[in-house]
C-alpha cells in the first residue's frame, strides 16, 4: 500500500513537473520568438531568463508570464505570437505603433483580466472571440484606428469594470448589452460615430461612476437610469444630438461633480434637484434649447466652480444666491434671454475669474464694486441694454485680460481709470454706447492691449498722442464719433483701414484721404525715443526680459524685480515662521528615484531666490539640491487658475500619465508636488541651457565655435518632439527657443508639455481661459481666435527655426517698429536682401554644403510661418524634409 502511494504520488509530482518544464519551455520559446519580431530594446542578451527582462513578470512559483507591460516602446509588427503565452493576466500594449486588425487569438488568452491596446493603429473591426475572455476587468480599445459596430459577442465580457474604446471610428449603436454588465463602472467611448439612443438600461444594474460619451451623433433623450444607483461622479455627453430634458434623478447622485451637457438640443428647465447634488463642481449644459429661470438652487451646490448656461432660452433674472458660491471661476450665461440688474452679491464670489453676461437683455447698472471680486480677468457684459455710467471703480480690476462693453445703453465719459487695468491685453470694446467727452490719455498705459473699439459713440476732442504707448495694438475703431484733429503718426493706426476712422467730420491725416494742411504733430521729434522704451516696457511685461541682453533693460528689469522679490520674500518668512508648508500629495514615477528625492528639500529650493534658474509665462524654475546629492530641476507653477487643485486627482492622472510619455526629444515630469495652492513639477536637471542661452549668450563667451550640423540635428529634435505631441493629440502651449532644454550631448528636449494638460483639466470643449504663449512666438491668428492649435504650434517652431538660422531673438528693437523675426525676414526681398544677409554669415560662409543646407532649411521655415494657418505643413512632414536635407 505503501509502496503504490508512494508510487502515485511520485507519478502525479512526475507529471506535473513535465507539465512545469513544458510550460516553462513554452514561455520561454514565445517569448524568444516574440524578441526576434517585435525588436524589443531593453529585453536582454540573457535568453534564458526572460522572467527579468523589462516589463515581464511572472508567476512565482512557474516561471510562466502573467504580466507584459511593453507600453511607450514604438513597437510595430505581429503581435499574435503574445497569445501564446497561456497564463497572462496583464496585457499592455498601449502607446506603440502597432497597425492591422487585432489578433483575433487573443481570445484563447482565458486567464487575461487587463488588455490595453489605446494609442497604437489598430484598424478594422473589434474581433468577436474578445468576448470569449470571461475574467477581463479592464479593455482599452481608446485611440486607434478601429471601424465598424461594436459586435455583440463582446456583452460574453460580464467581470468588465472598465470598458474605454473612445477616439476610433465606430459606427452604429451602442449595443444595449452594455447595460446588462452588471461590474460596469467605468465607460468611454466619446469621439466615435456612434448614432442611435443611449441604451435605457445603461447603469440600472451596475454602479456606473463615469460615463462618457461626447462627440457622437447620439440621439434620443438622456436616460434616467444612469442615475439609478447615484453612484455616478462624471458625465460628459457634449456634443451629441440628444433630445428631452435632463432627468430630476439627476439629484440621486450626490457625488457627481462633473456633469457637461453642452452643444445638444435638450429642451425643460435645470431640475432642481440640481441642488442635492452637493458635489457639483462643473455644470456646463451650454448651445442647448433649455429654458426657464436659472434655478436659484445652484446656490446649494458650495464647490461649483463652472457654471455655462450660455445659448439657450433663460429667462428671468440672475439669483443674487449666486453670490454665495465661493468657489465660482466662471458664470457664463451669455445668449439667453435675462434681464435685470447684475446683482451686487456676485462679487462675493471672492474666486468669479470671467463674469460673461453678454447678448441678454439685462438693465441695470454696472454694480460700483464689482472689481472687489479679486480674480476677475474677464467682464464680457456686452450687447445687452445696461444704463449709467462706467463706474471709476473699473481701474480696481487689476488682473482683467478682457473688457467688453460694446452695444449697451451706457452714457457718462470713460474714465482715466481705464489705463490702471495694466494686464488689459484681449480687448477693450466701448463700442455703440452713448458715451461723451474725450479719450483719456492714460488709456495710452495699456502697452499689452491687442484691440481697441471705442466706435459709435459721441466722443470728441483729438486723439491723444499718448495712446502711442499702446505698442500692441493690432485693431483699432474710432469710427462714428466726433473726433477732431490729426490722426497720431503711430504703426498701428497708420495701418488699420480707413474705415477706423471714418465717420468723424474734424479727423484728418493718414491713414484718411484728407490730409491735415500744414498742421504739424508736436511729438513727432521725442517719437522713436519714447517708441523704443515702450517697447522695453511692453517686452519685460510679456516675461520676455530674459532674452535681452541690453544692459540698460536688465537693470530696469532686475530693478523691477528686486522690489516685487522683497514684498514676496516678506510673505514667504512670515508664512514660514508661523505655519511651515503643508504638503498635500506628492508621488515620484521613477521608482528607481523616489530613495534619492525629498519632498521638503524640494520645497524649501523654491523659497530661495538663489535657487531660481529661470521664469516662463507659466510657471517659475529653481535648482533643487537634494540631501542624497542629486539635482533636480523644480518649476512651480504660476497657479492663477485654482482649476488645477479642484481637478487635483485628474490633474496627478495627467502627469503620470505623462510622466510615460517617453519620447527623446520631451522633457517629462518625474514626479510633482502639491503644498498649500502651489503644484510643484519635479524634472531632471540639465546644466547645459536652454537653446536661447545656446543661440544668444554666445557674445559673453570669448569665442565662438560656428557648428551649423549642431543646430540642424536640434532642429531635428525639437521637430520630432513636437510631432511626437501631436501624434499623441497633446498641443503645446507655448514653444519658444527658452523652452528647449540642451542635455550634455545637445540633444533637445521641449519643456513645458505638461502645461497644455494641466490648464486644460476637463478636455474637449472646456473653457477654462489662459492667455498662451511668448511675446514674437505666437502665431498671428491667435489675436482673433484665442485657441493654440497645431498649426499654431508649427508657425511657433517656425520662428524657433529662424533663431537657429539667424541667430537673431524673435523680437529686437533693431527690425523696426512693429516688425518681429517673421516679418525681418519675409520683408527681405522688399528690402532688396539676399537671403545670405538674414542667415547667420558665420555659419553660412564656412562651406557652401553649410549654406545649402540652411537656405533649405529656411524654405521650410517659412512654409511654416505662412500667415495662413491652413498652409503650414504639419510637424509629421517638417521632420521628413528636415531630414532630407540633413542626409542629402
Ligand atoms: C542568465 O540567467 C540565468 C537564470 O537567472 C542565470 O543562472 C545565468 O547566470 C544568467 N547568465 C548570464 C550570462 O548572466
Ligand atoms: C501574424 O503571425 C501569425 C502566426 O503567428 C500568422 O498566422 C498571421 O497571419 C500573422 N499576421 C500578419 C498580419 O502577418
Ligand atoms: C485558440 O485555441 C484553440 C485551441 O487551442 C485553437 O484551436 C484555436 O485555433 C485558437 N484560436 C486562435 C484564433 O488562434
Ligand atoms: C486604458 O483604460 C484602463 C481602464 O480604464 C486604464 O487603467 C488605463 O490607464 C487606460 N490606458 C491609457 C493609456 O490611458
Ligand atoms: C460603419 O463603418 C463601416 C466601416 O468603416 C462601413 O463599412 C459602414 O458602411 C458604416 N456603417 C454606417 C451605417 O455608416
Ligand atoms: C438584458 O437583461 C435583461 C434582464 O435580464 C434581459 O431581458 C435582456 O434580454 C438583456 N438584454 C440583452 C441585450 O442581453
Ligand atoms: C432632494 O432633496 C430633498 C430634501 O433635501 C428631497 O426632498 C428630494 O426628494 C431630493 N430630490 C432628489 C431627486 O433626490
Ligand atoms: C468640496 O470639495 C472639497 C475638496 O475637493 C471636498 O473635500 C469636499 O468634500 C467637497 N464638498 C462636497 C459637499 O462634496
Ligand atoms: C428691465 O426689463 C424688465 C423686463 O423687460 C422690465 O420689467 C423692467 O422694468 C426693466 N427695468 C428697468 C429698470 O428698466
Amino acid at each position: 500500500m505503501a509502496f503504490l502511494c508512494w508510487f502515485s504520488l511520485c507519478l502525479v509530482g512526475f507529471l506535473y513537473r513535465t507539465h512545469l518544464i513544458v510550460a516553462q519551455y513554452d514561455d520561454r520559446s514565445t517569448m524568444l520568438a516574440l524578441k526576434k519580431e517585435l525588436e524589443v530594446s531593453g529585453w536582454g542578451a540573457n535568453d534564458s531568463d526572460h522572467c527579468s527582462w523589462t516589463g515581464v513578470q511572472c508567476s512565482s512559483s512557474l516561471s510562466m508570464v502573467e504580466k507584459l507591460d511593453l507600453s511607450h516602446h514604438e513597437l510595430q509588427g505581429n503581435v499574435t505570437l503574445v497569445s501564446g503565452l497561456k497564463a497572462l493576466k496583464w496585457l499592455d500594449l498601449s502607446f506603440n505603433d502597432f497597425h492591422g486588425p487585432i489578433p483575433p487569438a487573443f481570445g484563447n488568452l482565458s486567464e487575461l483580466e487587463f488588455l490595453d491596446l489605446s494609442w497604437n493603429k489598430f484598424q478594422s473591426s473589434i474581433p468577436p472571440e474578445l468576448g470569449s475572455i470571461r475574467n477581463l476587468r479592464s479593455l482599452n480599445l481608446s485611440y486607434n484606428w478601429l471601424t465598424g459596430r461594436v459586435p455583440d459577442e463582446l456583452q460574453g465580457l460580464e467581470s468588465i469594470h472598465d470598458l474605454q474604446i473612445s477616439g476610433n471610428r465606430f459606427n452604429g449603436s451602442i449595443p444595449h448589452w452594455v447595460g446588462n454588465l452588471s461590474n460596469l463602472r467605468v465607460f468611454t467611448a466619446y469621439e466615435n460615430e456612434l448614432n442611435g439612443k443611449i441604451p435605457e438600461n445603461l447603469g440600472s444594474v451596475s454602479d456606473l461612476q463615469l460615463l462618457n460619451l461626447h462627440s457622437n451623433q447620439l440621439e434620443g433623450h438622456i436616460p434616467n437610469s444612469i442615475f439609478a444607483s447615484g453612484k455616478l461622479e462624471v458625465l460628459v455627453l457634449t456634443m451629441n444630438k440628444l433630445t428631452g430634458n435632463l432627468p430630476e434623478s439627476v439629484g440621486n447622485c450626490k457625488g457627481l461633480s462633473s456633469i457637461r451637457i453642452g452643444n445638444n438640443m435638450l429642451l425643460g428647465s435645470i431640475p432642481k434637484a440640481i441642488g442635492n447634488i452637493s458635489g457639483l463642481t462643473y455644470f456646463e449644459a451650454d448651445n442647448n434649447n433649455l429654458s426657464g429661470e436659472i434655478v436659484v438652487e445652484f446656490s446649494q451646490c458650495s464647490n461649483l466652480t463652472l457654471l455655462n448656461l450660455a445659448s439657450n432660452g433663460f429667462t428671468g433674472t440672475i439669483p443674487p444666491e449666486l453670490g454665495e458660491l465661493m468657489n465660482l471661476q466662471e458664470l457664463i450665461i451669455s445668449e439667453n434671454g435675462l434681464f435685470g440688474e447684475i446683482p451686487k452679491s456676485i462679487i462675493r464670489c471672492r474666486n468669479l475669474n470671467k463674469l460673461d453676461l453678454s447678448n441678454n437683455r439685462f438693465n441695470g447698472t454696472i454694480p460700483e464694486d464689482l472689481c472687489n471680486a479679486p480674480r476677475l480677468q474677464f467682464l464680457l457684459l456686452s450687447q445687452n441694454s445696461l444704463r449709467g455710467e462706467i463706474p471709476h471703480e473699473i481701474g480696481n480690476c487689476a488682473k482683467l485680460l478682457e473688457l467688453q462693453m460694446g452695444s449697451n445703453d451706457l452714457t457718462g465719459t470713460i474714465p482715466p481709470e481705464i489705463g490702471w487695468i495694466k494686464n488689459l491685453q484681449i480687448a477693450l470694446n466701448l463700442s455703440f454706447n452713448h458715451l461723451h467727452g474725450t479719450i483719456p490719455s492714460e488709456l495710452g498705459k495699456l502697452d499689452k492691449l491687442v484691440s481697441l473699439d471705442v466706435s459709435n459713440n459721441q466722443l470728441s476732442g483729438s486723439i491723444p498722442s499718448a495712446l502711442r504707448g499702446m505698442m500692441s495694438l493690432i485693431e483699432v475703431n474710432f469710427s462714428n464719433n466726433i473726433f477732431s484733429g490729426q490722426v497720431p503718426i503711430f504703426g498701428p493706426f497708420q495701418k488699420s483701414s480707413k474705415s477706423s476712422f471714418a465717420g468723424n467730420k474734424g479727423l484728418c491725416g493718414e491713414p484718411l484721404s484728407s490730409s491735415c494742411g500744414n498742421s504739424f504733430d508736436p511729438d513727432h521729434g521725442g517719437y522713436h525715443h519714447k517708441v523704443s522704451y515702450r517697447i522695453i516696457l511692453a517686452v519685460i511685461g510679456s516675461g520676455l526680459a530674459v532674452f535681452i541682453s541690453v544692459t540698460v533693460i536688465v537693470l530696469l528689469f532686475m530693478m523691477r524685480e528686486k522690489q516685487e522679490k522683497a514684498a514676496k520674500d516678506v510673505d514667504i518668512t512670515e508664512d514660514g515662521a508661523t505655519n511651515p508648508p503643508v504638503i498635500i500629495a506628492g508621488n515620484i514615477f521613477v521608482e528607481n528615484l523616489r530613495q534619492a528625492i525629498d519632498f521638503d528639500a524640494a520645497v524649501q529650493a523654491t523659497l530661495k531666490e538663489s535657487n531660481k534658474l529661470s521664469t516662463g509665462t507659466f510657471s517659475t524654475v529653481y535648482k533643487a539640491v537634494m540631501p542624497s546629492g542629486m539635482i533636480l530641476s523644480v518649476k512651480r507653477l504660476k497657479s492663477m487658475d485654482r482649476t488645477i487643485i479642484h481637478y487635483q486627482s485628474k490633474m496627478i492622472r495627467e502627469l503620470e500619465r505623462l510622466g510615460k510619455l517617453y519620447h527623446d526629444n520631451l522633457m517629462r515630469p518625474i514626479g510633482f508636488i502639491i503644498y498649500e495652492d502651489l503644484v510643484l513639477l519635479l524634472h531632471d536637471y540639465l546644466p547645459n541651457g536652454t537653446l536661447t542661452q545656446l543661440l544668444h549668450d554666445f557674445p559673453m563667451k570669448t569665442e565662438y565655435e560656428p557648428d551649423w550640423r549642431t543646430r540642424l540635428s536640434i532642429a531635428i529634435g525639437v521637430a520630432e518632439g513636437l510631432d511626437f505631441l501631436h501624434h499623441v493629440a497633446i498641443i503645446h502651449l507655448d514653444i519658444s527657443s527658452g523652452n528647449i532644454l540642451l542635455d550634455a550631448n545637445s540633444k533637445p528636449l521641449v519643456g513645458e508639455i505638461e502645461i497644455s494638460k494641466l490648464l486644460d483639466p476637463s478636455r474637449g470643449t472646456a473653457s477654462i481661459s489662459a492667455v498662451a504663449g511668448s511675446f514674437g512666438y505666437i502665431p498671428p491668428e491667435y489675436a482673433y481666435t484665442m485657441q493654440v492649435t497645431a498649426p499654431g504650434n508649427v508657425y511657433s517652431y517656425g520662428v524657433v527655426l529662424l533663431e537657429i538660422l539667424t541667430t537673431r531673438l524673435p523680437v529686437d528693437e533693431a527690425f523696426g517698429e512693429g516688425i518681429d523675426l517673421v516679418k525681418w525676414v519675409r520683408g527681405a526681398p522688399a528690402r532688396g536682401e539676399t537671403p545670405e544677409q538674414i542667415l547667420d554669415a558665420r555659419l553660412s560662409t564656412v562651406s557652401f554644403a553649410w549654406r545649402r543646407e540652411m537656405l533649405a532649411v529656411l524654405k521650410v521655415a517659412l512654409l511654416c510661418t505662412d500667415s495662413t494657418p491652413a498652409k503650414r505643413p504639419k510637424m509629421k512632414a517638417v521632420v521628413e524634409m528636415l531630414q532630407e536635407i540633413k542626409q542629402s
